[in-house]
């Protein structure tokens, strides 16, 4: 049997996100305590971009399952000096039984899973974390008993967390709303095949209007021009989850953050620390999605 890749959220289907989200509540609760599937096995964790909750979930979720980490920061290795990654995928593949990588440009992940033979786990690219969205989908439907039906807005950046959300959102049969400055829409060819369940807007209120979860990211993510932040910044200001927003989504309404988040940018300190907010609960849950995922794809 051919391996799996976790690539993009469409790798997986609906039902077989939904019984990851199941594994993952028992790794969570603690009914899967012991098991160790990954026993004897090594995972290599190969990272372009600098990271903490995607490193520390997965260093510590391989360890729980019985498996050995190997953090491999790129700088580190022979890439930094040429090596092809079409060779790296294929020496690394001889001695470790899984990958995570984390990289810019998205081909890089999908030639290096082509020649990699053990399975590849996207970490987060220029355009795709689907690992934070599977961790996102878990919190939501801890909050709200369900994901059919459910209404989200995510205000700001059409980056990476914004196309894998939509994905996610259109699996899982979710509404979602994204309101996002002319120039900064998720990607295009995302928008393919969501059964009309996905909106771009304008007015982050109107996305805001009546939902139950509102979602924001940074606006200047770590594969962006770092000389354009200025710049986008002001294009981004009204794009803030802040008190005022926040009034006009449900009451019960919960608020995500992936992380890293700017205080005072994306979000304000009182939202983030506020009642609704849901931030810290959906950190620790890529802990425990990334268990399922690893379970599910590394045999
Ligand atoms: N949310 C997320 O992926 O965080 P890190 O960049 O710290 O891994
Ligand atoms: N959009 C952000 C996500 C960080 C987890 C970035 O790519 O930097």
């Amino acid at each position: 049997m051919r391996k799996r890749d976790l690539l993009t959220i469409k790798d997986f289907t609906a039902a077989e996100i939904a019984a990851l989200l199941e594994t993952a509540a028992d790794y969570k609760s603690g009914k899967s305590a012991g098991k160790k599937p990954l026993a004897g096995r090594s995972i290599g964790m190969l990272f372009y971009k600098t990271s903490s909750r995607t490193r520390i979930s997965f260093e510590v979720g391989i360890y729980q399952l019985g498996g050995q980490p190997l953090y491999v920061k790129t700088d580190d290795s022979q890439l930094s000096r040429g090596e092809p990654i079409t060779d790296t995928a294929r020496v690394f593949s001889r001695y470790l039984s899984g990958i995570v990588i984390r990289a810019f440009e998205h081909k890089i992940v999908a030639e290096f899973a082509e020649y990699a033979s053990v399975p590849v786990i996207n970490g987060l690219t220029d355009t795709h974390h689907p690992c934070q969205i599977l961790a996102d989908l878990m919190t939501i439907k801890e909050k709200k008993g369900q994901l059919k039906g459910v209404k989200i807005a995510y205000i700001g950046d059409g980056n990476n967390v914004a196309n894998s959300l939509i994905e996610g959102a259109a699996q899982m049969a979710m509404d979602l709303t994204v309101a996002a400055p002319e120039g900064y829409e998720p990607t295009p060819d995302i928008l393919k095949d969501t059964s009309g369940r996905i909106t771009i807007v304008r007015d982050p209120k109107a996305a805001a209007a009546g939902a139950d979860v509102l979602y924001t990211d940074v606006w200047i993510s770590m594969g962006d021009k770092q000389d354009e932040a200025a710049d986008k910044q002001l294009k981004f200001a009204a794009y803030q989850i802040n008190d005022e927003l926040l009034s006009y989504a449900k009451p019960d309404c919960i608020v995500l953050h992936c992380l890293p988040a700017h205080r005072g940018q994306e979000i304000t300190d009182s939202v983030i620390e506020g009642q609704r907010s849901a931030v810290f609960d959906q950190a620790e849950n890529r802990l425990h999605t990334q268990k399922a995922v690893l379970e599910m794809l590394i045999k």
